[in-house]
C-alpha cells in the first residue's frame, strides 16, 4: 500500500527474487515482492492461461502491437503478425545492437524459457564467477538450487523411441558422426506428464510446442517451485503490474524510499506509490536491475554506487542457426518444445549447442540449434540524459566471434552430412540468428559493482540477487547458476546481516 513501511522489498520475481523471498521468509522475515508483469494465474477466454506458440495474441508479448518472434521468417516469408497491445509474457526489448528476450510476470524468465537446467562443468566455473569458492558451490549451492528447482533427467529409454524427440535423435546422429560429444541435459519439465502427453492421455503442452508464450501444463516454472513454497510460509506478498521506478535513501528513519508505478494491462500508469523498506533486493534481471541502477546513479538518487555499475554485460554468446537435412533425416512433425540435449565443443571450439526444437507442426527436415559461445565482448549500459533512457552499446558485429565458434560445430557436420545451412529462418538468405539473446548476464558484476555477496557498494541494505551479477557468460544455459549464486548470497546475508 502507498506509504507502507516493510522490512524487505524485492524487485522482480524471477530466479534471484524467488530464492531471496523463500529463504528470507523461512528465516522469519516478512517479504514484499514487486513485479511489473502479470500474475499468470487466470485463464483467458480460450480457457488457457497462456497463448499457443503458433497463435500469438496479446498475452504473448510485452506491450507490442506486432509480434517479434525470434525466428522472424519461414521459407523466407516474414511470420510476424499484429496483436493487441497488452502486458504479455515475452518482452523483446530492443537496444541498438541486440534484442534481449525476457519473461514478464510472476516467475520471470521461468515462464518463457526452455527449462534447460545445466550446471556448468566444474573446470569452467572459475571463468563464470572467479571470486566464488568452487567447492562451496558444487558441494552445497548447486545441489540446493537443483533440488529447489525440481531438476531431473529425461528417461533415456523412453526418449529413444518417443516421436516428439525424433529431432533430437537426428541431432545426436549428426553430432556423433562428426565426432562431437552429445550430452543429455537435465530439465525442470515433469517427464511423467510429457510421457502422458505423448501417449495422448492428458492435455498437451510441450508436445504441442508450447514454450515461448508460456507452458500450460508440465513445466515447473518458479510459480510451482520456489514461489509456491515462499507463499506457503504466509510471509510473502506479491504486487503484480507494479513497476519500481526509483530507490533512494529515506529522508528520515533509515531505509530506502521506493517509488512504484502501478500499471494497467495497456501499460498506462494508473497510480504512483511510495513505500519505505529497510532493505531492498534488486532482482529485476540483468537488464532490469542494471537499467535501474545506472539511472539512479546518474540522476543522483544513488550517487555513491560504484563506477562498475553498468559494466561487464554479455549475451552468453547466443547465436542460432538451422541446417537443412536430407529427406532420410526427417526431424518430425511433432517436436517437444523441451530441449533434452546439446553438442559440447566448448573446450575445442568455444561452443555448446542446444539441439533445439522447431515446433511448426509440419515436417521441415530442419535441424535447429541455439549455441552458447565464448564470445569475448562485453557491453556497457549508460544513461542518456537527452532521452532519459538507458542505452546499451552492444554491436551486432561482435557476434561474428560467436558465429565462428558455432561454425566449429556446424561447418563440420554439414561437410560430413553433405548438407547446408537454412537461409530462410531469420530473413531471406540469412543463416545466423545473430541479432538476439535469451541469456542476458552482467551489468552489476559480483565483487566489482557489489561485494562478493551482492551487497551494493556504497549503500548498506541494498543488494543485487539476479543474473546481473554474472559477468556476461555462464558457459551453459544460466538459470541454475543464477539460482545457486542467489542461494549462496542469501545464506550469507541472512546470517551476517540479519543475524539469524
Ligand atoms: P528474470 O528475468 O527471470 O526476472 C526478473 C523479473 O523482474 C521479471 O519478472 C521482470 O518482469 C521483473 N522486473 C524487471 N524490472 C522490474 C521493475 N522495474 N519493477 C518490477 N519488476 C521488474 N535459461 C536456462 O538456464 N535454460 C533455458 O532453457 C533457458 N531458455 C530461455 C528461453 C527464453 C525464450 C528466454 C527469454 C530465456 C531463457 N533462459 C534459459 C534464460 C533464463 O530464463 C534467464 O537467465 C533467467 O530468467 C534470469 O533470471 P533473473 O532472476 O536474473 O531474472
Amino acid at each position: 500500500d502507498n506509504g507502507a513501511r516493510v522490512p524487505v522489498l524485492i524487485i522482480g520475481t524471477g530466479y534471484g527474487g524467488s530464492v531471496t523471498a523463500l529463504r528470507l521468509a523461512q528465516a522469519g522475515v516478512d517479504v514484499h515482492m514487486v513485479e511489473m508483469g502479470m500474475a499468470w494465474d487466470t485463464p483467458g477466454s480460450d480457457g488457457k492461461i497462456f497463448a499457443h506458440t503458433t497463435k500469438p495474441d496479446g498475452r504473448s508479448f510485452w506491450l507490442r502491437t506486432k509480434t517479434k518472434q525470434p525466428l522472424s521468417n519461414f521459407l523466407g516469408f516474414p511470420i510476424d503478425q499484429d496483436i493487441p497491445k497488452y502486458t504479455g509474457i515475452l518482452d523483446a526489448e530492443e537496444f541498438s545492437g541486440i534484442t534481449v528476450y525476457q519473461g514478464r510476470g510472476v516467475g520471470g524468465g521461468s515462464l518463457v524459457n526452455g527449462g534447460m537446467a545445466v550446471t556448468p562443468k566444474r573446470e569452467n566455473f572459475s571463468s563464470v564467477l572467479p571470486s566464488v569458492d568452487v567447492d562451496e558451490m558444487y558441494n552445497t549451492y548447486y545441489p540446493r538450487a537443483n533440488a529447489g528447482l525440481g531438476v531431473t533427467n529425461v528417461d533415456q529409454r523412453w526418449w529413444e523411441s518417443a516421436n516428439c524427440y525424433q529431432y533430437a535423435r537426428v541431432g545426436r546422429k549428426h553430432a556423433e558422426r562428426s565426432g562431437f560429444p552429445f550430452v543429455f541435459v537435465p530439465n525442470v519439465y515433469d517427464w511423467e506428464y510429457m510421457k502422458a502427453e505423448e501417449a495422448g492421455t492428458v492435455p498437451k503442452s510441450a508436445v504441442a510446442g508450447e514454450i515461448l508464450y508460456g507452458n500450460n501444463y508440465g513445466k515447473k516454472s518458479l510459480q510451482k517451485t520456489y514461489i509456491a513454497q515462499a507463499k506457503a510460509t504466509g510471509k510473502v506478498t506479491i504486487s503484480t503490474l507494479h513497476k519500481v521506478t526509483s530507490v533512494s535513501p529515506a529522508a528520515s528513519g533509515g531505509g530506502y524510499t521506493v517509488a512504484i508505478d502501478q500499471i494497467n494491462t495497456s501499460g498506462d500508469t494508473v497510480a504512483t506509490k511510495t513505500v519505505t523498506a529497510d532493505r531492498v533486493f534488486f532482482a529485476a534481471g540483468s537488464v532490469g536491475t542494471t537499467k535501474l541502477l545506472v539511472r539512479l546513479k546518474a540522476t543522483g538518487a544513488l550517487p555513491n554506487l560504484s563506477s562498475e555499475v553498468g559494466k561487464g554485460w554479455g549475451e552468453n554468446g547466443n547465436v542460432m542457426c538451422g541446417r537443412a537435412n536430407h529427406m532420410w533425416d526427417a526431424t518430425g512433425k511433432v517436436q517437444s518444445s523441451i530441449p533434452t540435449a546439446g553438442i559440447d565443443n566448448w573446450a575445442a571450439g568455444g561452443a555448446f549447442a542446444e539441439v533445439a526444437p522447431l515446433p511448426t507442426g509440419i515436417e521441415t527436415y530442419a535441424s535447429f540449434y541455439l549455441s552458447i559461445t565464448k564470445n569475448p565482448h562485453r557491453a556497457e549500459f549508460t544513461y542518456n540524459a537527452a532521452t532519459g533512457k538507458v542505452d546499451l552499446n552492444w554491436q551486432t558485429a561482435w557476434k561474428q566471434d560467436s558465429i565462428n565458434m558455432a561454425k566449429s560445430i556446424f561447418d563440420k557436420i554439414n561437410k560430413k552430412e553433405g548438407t547446408i545451412y537454412r537461409t530462410d529462418l531469420f530473413g531471406t538468405y540469412k543463416i545466423w540468428g545473430d541479432h538476439l539473446t535469451y541469456h542476458p548476464l552482467g551489468g552489476v558484476v559480483l565483487n566489482k559493482a557489489t561485494d562478493n555477496y551482492g551487497r551494493l557498494n556504497g549503500y548498506q541494505g541494498l543488494y543485487v540477487m539476479d543474473g546481473s551479477l554474472i559477468p556476461g557468460n555462464a558457459t551453459v544455459n544460466p538459470f541454475v547458476t543464477i539460482t545457486a549464486l542467489a542461494e549462496r548470497n542469501i545464506d550469507k546475508i541472512i546470517t551476517a546481516d540479519l543475524g539469524r
